[in-house]
């Protein structure tokens, strides 16, 4: 197959992450008689240098045309006094919203060679194996009216969704589950919100066309206290946007580290934006100590979700197991006994593995 995806660096330890992620996709191509054309352009703080916007035009255009887009992070100290309007992160919710990416997926693993670098004890974070499926254009983040009011005594926010913003994030999470274990756990807060009621209803409407799918409801109070005291009683969790930005961060500290934390934002035709959950780390940015498996991740993601690829992503997965198994790791994770490699030493046993299978 013949694909076409968009690289953007961004900022601090991006272009790193991007460069090593790319060797390994140069690597599933190879391997599996595949196409991939690359086309880099700037976003966050290097858009602002060079074309003086975090989002340039030509950035949005390429990304439409893509079949994927793969983005490392931005911002830093650099651009950290500039006005909220040319700030980088500006450039990542622009192309967000500009594409229409309503889904937020963000896998979380446990990883059995790091179950100790994990606050949570071992045996409680062993086996979990999760996806939290975040609805990312709508809700308390984006309701209008947001202001202040009567001289700023009052204030309001709004958390607001039309019906068909609620069924395509649920299909999507039904979708999800039905290649995963096939249990979807929607987390709302029906006691109390309108909007959640709603929700519910969707949900309860949707789930006859997922026979397979075994759907219950939780009050996000209480799953926010599951995920931490039984993480692996989760398959896929469905939610709206502000609970789901929290239980993602949450639920981010299981595996321990920032550096293996994958993230998709896709669309219904398949359109995604794929790039680590952590940040531009300009505290090791240029001195190839950055992890890059979390953009790898994200990578095996793109060949699953936007690609149909579920071959190469498990390939992918099973060569980022096998390279821990082997305790090779980066100066991020510790791993007893194990040999501390640089990040593009990393992102190379991961081809490796590939190729030697
Ligand atoms: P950060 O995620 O960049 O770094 C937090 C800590 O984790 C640092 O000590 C860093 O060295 C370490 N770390 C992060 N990723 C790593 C990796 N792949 N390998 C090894 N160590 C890693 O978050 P921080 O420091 O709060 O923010 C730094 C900059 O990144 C800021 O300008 C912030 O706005 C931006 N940022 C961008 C995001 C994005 O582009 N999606 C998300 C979060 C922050
Ligand atoms: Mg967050």
């Amino acid at each position: 197959m013949e694909k076409h995806i968009v690289v953007l660096p961004g900022d601090g330890i991006g272009p790193e992450v991007t460069k090593a992620t790319k060797g390994v996709l140069e690597t599933v191509a190879a391997q599996f008689g595949h196409s991939f054309t690359f086309e880099t352009h700037d976003i966050g703080g290097s858009a602002i240098d060079n074309h003086g916007t975090p989002l340039p035009e030509d950035t949005v255009a390429a990304c439409k045309k893509a079949d994927g887009i793969l983005l490392g992070a931005v911002g830093g100290p650099k651009w950290d006094n500039l006005p909220g309007h040319m700030r980088p992160e500006k450039g990542l919710l622009g192309i967000r919203k500009q594409l229409g990416l309503f889904a937020n997926l963000r896998p979380v693993k446990g990883f059995d060679s790091l179950l100790h670098a994990s606050p949570l004890k071992p045996e409680v974070v062993g086996g979990s194996d999760l996806l939290i499926v975040r609805e990312l254009t709508g809700g308390l983040y984006f309701g209008e009216p947001r202001e202040r009011r009567n001289n700023g005594q009052d204030v309001v926010d709004t958390l607001a969704y039309s019906r068909h913003e609620m069924e395509r994030i649920v299909e999507q999470a039904f979708q999800s589950a039905q290649v995963r274990r096939n249990k979807l756990t929607s987390v709302d807060k029906a006691n109390v919100l309108e909007s959640s009621r709603m929700w519910r209803e969707v949900v309860e409407e949707k789930k006859s066309d997922y026979p397979e799918v075994e759907v219950e409801h939780m009050l996000v109070d209480a799953a926010a206290m599951k995920l931490v005291t039984n993480p692996g009683y989760f398959d896929v969790i469905v939610t709206e946007n502000m609970f789901g930005d929290i239980l993602s961060d949450e639920a981010s500290v299981l595996t321990g580290s920032l550096g293996m934390l994958p993230s998709a934002s896709i669309r219904q035709d398949g359109l995604g934006l794929y790039e680590p959950v952590h940040g531009s780390a300009p505290d090791i940015a240029g001195e190839d100590k950055a992890n890059p498996l979390a953009t790898i991740l994200s990578a095996a993601m793109m060949l699953r979700y936007s690609f149909n690829m579920n071959v190469e992503a498990d390939e992918i997965e099973s060569a980022v197991h096998a390279v821990l198994n082997e305790k090779y790791h980066t100066a991020d994770l510790k791993i007893e006994g194990g040999t501390q490699v640089s990040g593009s030493e990393l992102a190379k046993k991961v081809s490796e593995h590939m190729s030697s299978n």
